[in-house]
């Protein structure tokens, strides 16, 4: 046996060893002492499972947001994600939850015009603000020019990250007219009002996964809209 084995293991305890009235003492006071030591932890369970009850009951808010162009004064819970209240309380079930961690892009909507993904954003910090969802953007008979080119591009298959990449790139279009900068930009070293190259536009819209894998379609229905500035 290597020393090293040896001394981390001796090979076997001498049964008198275990049973002299020295060990056995010891054992008897470490059982003891744990005995009481847990008897003060359960003796304390209640207060603290009261105390984390109370603290971990449901704390709400009163906000008001504009909606598709619509108040709402709602009372919500502090926990809750503007995702959850747009699909659980106002019945606003166009933003998808994909991942619910911020990493697929399929709850983006527009707060105050800017996108963000709603599953990251609580609906008290979201206080006041101007909210816009897929079904704010167009209806059936009435198609924001990014829902028409989308449908002229055949943007989708199962069309479940759809609203998403709508929003986001409808936000892309309001970005480029503002000049914002992508990390694409900064590569290709044009950094005032970027031309909106394929790339720039895979880059903008890389928040945004499609398990279809539909993006050739996706980056022509945004090219249609960058190319002419937006319009339909
Ligand atoms: S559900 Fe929000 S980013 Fe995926
Ligand atoms: S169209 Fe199916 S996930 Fe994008």
């Amino acid at each position: 046996m290597p020393p090293c084995a040896e001394s981390a293991f001796p090979e076997t305890l001498d049964a008198e060893e275990v049973s002299t009235p020295e060990s056995e003492l010891s054992r008897r006071t470490f059982l003891a002492v744990s005995g009481v030591v847990t008897a003060g932890i359960v003796a304390g369970l209640p207060r603290v499972a009261v105390a984390q009850t109370s603290q971990s009951a449901p704390q709400t808010f009163p906000v008001s947001l504009s909606i598709n162009k619509q108040m709402h004064q709602l009372t919500v819970d502090t926990r809750t994600t503007l995702l959850d209240l747009l699909r659980e309380n106002l019945d606003l079930t166009g933003s998808k939850k994909g991942c619910d961690h911020g990493q697929c892009g399929a709850c983006t909507v527009l707060l105050n015009g800017r996108r963000v993904n709603s599953c990251l954003t609580l609906a008290v910090a979201a206080q006041g603000a101007e909210i816009t969802t897929i079904e704010g953007l167009g209806d059936e008979q009435h198609l924001s020019p990014m829902q028409k080119s989308f449908l002229d591009h055949d943007g989708f298959q199962c069309g479940y990250c759809t609203p998403g990449q709508i929003c986001s790139a409808t936000a892309l279009i309001e970005e480029t007219r503002r000049g914002d900068l992508s990390r694409m930009s900064f590569e290709t070293g044009k950094i005032s009002h970027p031309e909106i190259t394929d790339d720039e536009i895979r880059e903008r819209m890389s928040g945004n996964i499609c398990r279809c894998g539909a993006y050739p379609n996706i980056v022509a229905a945004v090219r249609a809209l960058t190319s002419t500035g937006g319009a339909a």
